[in-house]
């Protein structure tokens, strides 16, 4: 099976890069993975051509659009990453009849619920972020049936801009980190994201495509709950700055370009009902990325 990989070098992509060439898969999988240094996405023309020329089986889309302040200035080229890529690589993996998994975000939801949001929960994005991927979700559905939409969440990794790595930077220069208590969403790791990613491409391997009864959009986040001062707090905790001092501070004493969701916990029911999938506790997805980098 051959799988064309976008965002190789993003948090996510460099995982997925790793996971899919370990020695289980390598027999079975071609990988052929670009970054935008080999193709910037908004070429479109050269995305199609590139998609028709590797005919791959299966289509992995983690390159995004991702910085959700500057996206609020910069909307054209977020929609054009987030949804009009996304469009034409759907378009392109039906005309060669390819399967498609591509990712999304919490931050399609506006955060007014104060229970998990489902798949079938309305959607509502307050940020030009949130809606450039909402956008992105939909043209891959319209565009490309064999297709997953695999919705995360405040994704960090040991590599990359991240929540986990600003903590370790910051923490490394003060005595003390202010951080907002009243957003509460679910922490998930790269490694967690891209086990459970190997799991859903097994399954297409097995099935040659994504069936009818089980496309659509996905939640994938890891278990449990947290606000960015709870993330913060453990983060400190399990590092060689421990004596840094977490306070816990409101949205409001914090201002950013974009809104962000108060609450975007995600259940992931769908996921396991589905495939048997389940992403492991938030605390523990992150004492092993801190343990393994150590
Ligand atoms: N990060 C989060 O907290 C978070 C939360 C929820 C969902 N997600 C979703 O999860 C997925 C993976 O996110 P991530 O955290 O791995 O993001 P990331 O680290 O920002 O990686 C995204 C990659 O896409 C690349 N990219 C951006 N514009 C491009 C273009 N025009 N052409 C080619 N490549 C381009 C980026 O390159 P440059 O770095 O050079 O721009 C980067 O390597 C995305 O779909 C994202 O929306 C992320």
């Amino acid at each position: 099976m051959k799988i064309l990989l976008f965002g190789r070098d993003g948090q996510l992509g460099t995982d997925l890069t790793k996971t899919l060439v370990s020695e289980n898969l390598s027999d079975n999988v071609e990988l052929s993975a670009y970054g935008i240094k080999d193709l910037d996405l908004t070429h479109f023309d050269r995305l199609h051509d590139v998609i028709k020329h590797e005919r791959p089986d299966l289509i992995i889309n983690a390159a995004a659009y991702t910085a959700v302040d500057k996206a609020e200035s910069d909307a054209e080229l977020a929609a054009m990453v987030n949804s009009a890529a996304p469009e034409v690589m759907a378009k392109a993996a039906t005309e060669i009849n390819a399967g498609m998994i591509h990712y999304s975000t919490d931050y399609v939801f506006n955060g007014t619920a104060r229970h998990p949001y489902t798949e079938e929960s309305l959607t509502s994005p307050e940020s030009v972020y949130g809606l450039t991927k909402l956008n992105g979700e939909k043209v891959v559905l319209d565009h490309c049936e064999n297709s997953l939409i695999l919705r995360t969440s405040w994704v960090y990794s040991m590599h990359g801009q991240n929540f986990l790595s600003t903590m370790l930077r910051l923490a490394a220069e003060r005595d003390e980190l202010t951080i907002v208590d009243d957003q509460v969403g679910a922490p998930t790791s790269t490694t967690a994201l891209s086990d459970a990613t190997l799991k859903l491409v097994q399954y297409f391997m097995l099935n040659g495509e994504f069936s009818a009864a089980v496309r659509g959009v996905y939640h994938m986040t890891c278990a449990g709950e947290a606000s960015w001062y709870d993330f913060a707090k453990a983060i400190i905790a399990a590092s060689e700055f421990s004596d840094t001092r977490v306070v816990p501070i409101t949205t409001a004493e914090y201002p950013t370009a974009a809104k962000r969701p108060a609450y975007s916990v995600l259940s992931n029911n769908k996921l396991f009902n589905t495939f048997g999938i389940r992403l492991p506790a938030w605390e523990n997805a992150l004492a092993q990325c801190m343990q393994e980098n150590k």
